[in-house]
């Protein structure tokens, strides 16, 4: 039984040297790498949230298509607003940024819906809804705006960028209904012609009306071509 004794403790000494040691200086070694062991837990811990936090605001400048969050000033806002006061019914920003269209369409009596590809947008969005109060009229989903249908809303407000403006006006035209208004902030579509136009400078919006643009497209006056034969060239 003592045998069996010594030799555990003999195991546990050669298999931990430095237990062995006793003293000042082994337990400022020991303190010092639980020190090392922390930092590099915390510096590490940091890189991963600070990528998880970035990423999502870098990925649209790797894409084909770079449309990177710019939020509207409060003139574009008061513009957009401007140009809907007689609609009603559903709306969607695509590309909803921090949900500042869709929150003040949301006041204006509007179901309002934002979509956007960046979830930190979308979770602050929410949360902004449900801060100004408006959560029950407003939706906020996190969805690549090349994979959504449009069919269900009635008003639609687009604040992009000139390279994406000719793809999206192809899809819109195929989607929505022909009850639907379209407003376009900051950049026109390229071949629709605007009902009326709000602003000036990078404030202004440019208002289309489905009707017109669908029967533009039906007539061969704009280009008829279907979305299914082209590729998809936002990925
Ligand atoms: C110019 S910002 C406009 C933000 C907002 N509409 C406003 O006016 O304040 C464009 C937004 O579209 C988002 N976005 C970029 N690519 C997208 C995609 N494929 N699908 C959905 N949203 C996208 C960006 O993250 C950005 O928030």
């Amino acid at each position: 039984m003592l045998a069996d004794f010594s030799y555990s403790i003999m195991s546990q000494q050669e298999l931990f040297p430095d237990s062995a040691q006793q003293g000042p200086a082994s337990d400022e070694r020991r303190s010092r790498s639980r020190l090392g062991l922390v930092i590099t837990g915390v510096v590490g811990g940091s890189l991963v949230a600070l990528y998880a936090v970035a990423a999502p605001f870098v990925a649209p400048a790797l894409r084909k298509v770079c449309l990177p969050f710019v939020p509207a000033t409060t003139a574009q806002v008061q513009n957009v607003l401007k140009v809907l006061q007689s609609r009603s019914g559903t709306l969607v920003d695509i590309g909803s940024g921090d949900g500042r269209i869709v929150i003040a369409a949301a006041k204006c009596g509007f179901q309002a819906s934002g979509l956007e590809l960046n979830p930190w947008l979308v979770w602050y969005s929410r949360y902004k809804a449900w801060r100004e109060g408006v959560h029950r009229s407003t939706s906020f989903y996190i969805s690549d705006l090349w994979k959504a249908s449009f069919a269900q809303y009635s008003n639609v407000v687009i604040f992009g960028v000139p390279q994406m403006m000719d793809q999206l006006e192809l899809k819109l035209a195929n989607e929505l209904p022909s009850s639907a208004k379209v407003v376009a902030c900051r950049f026109p579509f390229p071949t629709w012609v605007p009902e009326s136009t709000e602003g000036e400078g990078i404030d202004t919006v440019w208002v289309y009306d489905a009707k017109t643009f669908q029967s533009a497209l039906n007539s061969g006056k704009t280009r008829n071509t279907s979305l299914e034969n082209k590729p998809n060239p936002h990925k």
